[in-house]
């Protein structure tokens, strides 16, 4: 008897034990101090020696086009169309013990293995949702702001997902204490991270790290400042928090009661649902929704340049669109992003500007002259000055090349021309934008890593040899033969303001 009921048991059981492989639902990820959970999702079918499904981690949603292995110790490349056609593939390697799945990727091939316990989770949870209907097309009133490029700082180059109130707070405070608000940076905005989920309502919440946002809001504007915030129109953010996906409209009132004055809307995991081409489509419901909300709220949009955004951004309602992909602190990444901007100038003017990213001066990643570079050209540039360093601790030398208010002056000039590159000989370049009142910006750059000098041939640039100069890092007027030929630092610029 005995015995029959344990062959019995082992019969009812051993099928399942057989079944024991892959097949189901895993999710792992634990809270993180912020108090969120980003889960990544395995949604995996075992047939036999080949494992298909997808991978669902952050703002990426793969398929498993490749596998190795089973249960014992597997592998599975997963693979998704990237924003700009791009294949982006993944590798996991995993195995099963008990009833979790250890599971992880490598940074590097050589790199260890960042493992993860994943457990079962329901059927369809974490599945990705479905596209949204698209609006038709057409065009979203200009809100009237930002009639020279925004000014003002953004948390991500510094801080990434260490943001938090006290650090916002004491960013507003420095912005005072130093200098930078009164030489016109006003806005505050917090970038990634801050997002919790959403309540019983859909409406979007904060996390840990942002105990009340409107109380936030109110002790920014009580210093003569004003709030940014980031969302993505994808179900996740870029760094996997929660997206604006299927609320838009909810959201950006929500932001309008919050009191938030600037939003960047960044990409990321719209991509998985929506074509680069569809970007416009996408970008205008939000331009839509914030012009709903009635409160003037920058727009700022955020995919990096893809589908000629630089032709629709003012369209959808946009103030400035990124044209590239991150910047990074270093002269490489700067001076890649910089010197490649000159085809876009024709389209920004005043009220939606071509944005090369943000600041990067003051971060520690480039010397003095290459901080003053990353500065001449983005003012000649028209671009948003988002300084992205440490407010709070700024050495002088930063501050004087942050708060250059002849350089700033050029950047915010009213009739928000972008300059273009005018000559180019090897390793030196002259650029030149038009000011209001008929004088010029003319930035002499040397990107060799020794310094050149460099003649200027005024009929070579198109413009009359000027009746006077100013220069703008010297702060010192020049007399017009001191215009025929300079010197510049390697990595340097001379910047003059020209009559
Ligand atoms: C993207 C953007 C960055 C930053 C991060 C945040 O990479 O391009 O500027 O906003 O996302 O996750």
């Amino acid at each position: 008897m005995h015995i029959r009921t344990f062959s019995l048991a082992f019969l009812l059981l051993a099928p399942a034990a057989l079944a024991a492989d892959l097949t189901g639902n895993w999710a792992a990820g634990s809270p993180g101090a912020d108090g969120v959970t980003r889960k990544t999702y395995f949604d995996l079918k075992q047939d036999g020696a080949r494992i298909t499904g997808h991978i669902r981690a952050g703002q990426f949603y793969y398929s498993i086009k490749e596998s190795t292995g089973g249960a014992e110790g597997f592998t599975i490349t997963g693979s998704m169309m990237d924003t700009g056609h791009k294949e982006r593939t993944v590798k996991y390697e995993g195995r099963l013990e008990g009833d979790t799945l250890r599971i992880g990727t490598r940074r590097r091939p050589d790199a260890p293995l960042a493992e993860m316990t994943a457990r079962r989770a329901p059927a369809g949870e974490g599945a990705y949702p479905a596209r949204l209907p698209l609006p038709a097309l057409h065009k979203v009133p200009d809100n009237g702001l930002a009639r020279t490029p925004p000014m003002g700082w953004n948390s991500w180059n510094k801080f990434a997902g260490r943001v938090d109130d006290a650090s916002v707070r004491g960013m507003a405070d420095a912005m005072v204490s130093s200098g930078m608000r009164d030489a016109g940076y006003i806005y505050i905005n917090i970038d990634d991270t801050w997002e919790g989920g959403r309540d019983a309502q859909g409406n979007i919440t904060t996390n840990k790290k942002f105990p009340d946002m409107k109380a936030l809001a109110d002790y920014v504007h009580a210093k003569g400042l004003k709030l940014g915030i980031y969302s993505s129109p994808g179900p996740n953010t870029c760094a996997g928090y929660e997206g604006t996906y299927g609320h838009e409209e909810q959201d950006a009132r929500t932001w309008a009661r919050w009191g938030i004055d600037y939003l960047k809307y960044d990409w990321c995991g719209a991509r998985n649902l929506y074509t680069d081409e569809e970007m416009q489509a996408v970008y205008q419901k939000m331009g839509d929704a914030l012009r709903a909300a009635g409160r003037p709220i920058v727009y700022s949009l955020c995919q990096y340049g893809f589908a000629d955004v630089w032709k629709w951004g003012a369209e959808v309602g946009g103030n400035l669109w990124r044209t590239t992909g991150d910047i990074r602190d270093t002269y490489d990444s700067m001076e890649k992003i910089g010197f490649a901007q000159d085809e876009h100038a024709p389209f920004a003017g005043p009220g939606h500007w071509n944005d090369p990213d943000m600041l990067e001066i003051g971060n520690g990643g480039m010397n003095e002259d290459e901080y003053r570079t990353h500065m001449s050209l983005w003012s000649i540039l028209a671009a948003p000055l988002l300084a992205g360093n440490d407010l709070r601790d700024m050495p002088a030398a930063i501050a004087a090349i942050l708060m250059n208010r002849e350089v700033i002056a050029v950047d915010q000039d009213r009739l928000g021309k972008e300059g273009r590159r005018a000559w180019q000989s090897g390793e030196q370049e002259i650029w030149v934008r038009e000011l209001a009142g008929g004088g010029r910006a003319v930035a002499v750059f040397n990107r060799a890593a020794a310094p050149a000098t460099v003649a200027v041939n005024w009929a070579e640039l198109g413009i009359p040899k000027p009746s006077g100069a100013r220069d703008l890092w010297a702060h010192r007027d020049l007399g017009t033969g001191e215009t025929q030929s300079v010197t510049v630092a390697a990595h340097g610029v001379a910047l003059w303001r020209v009559k």
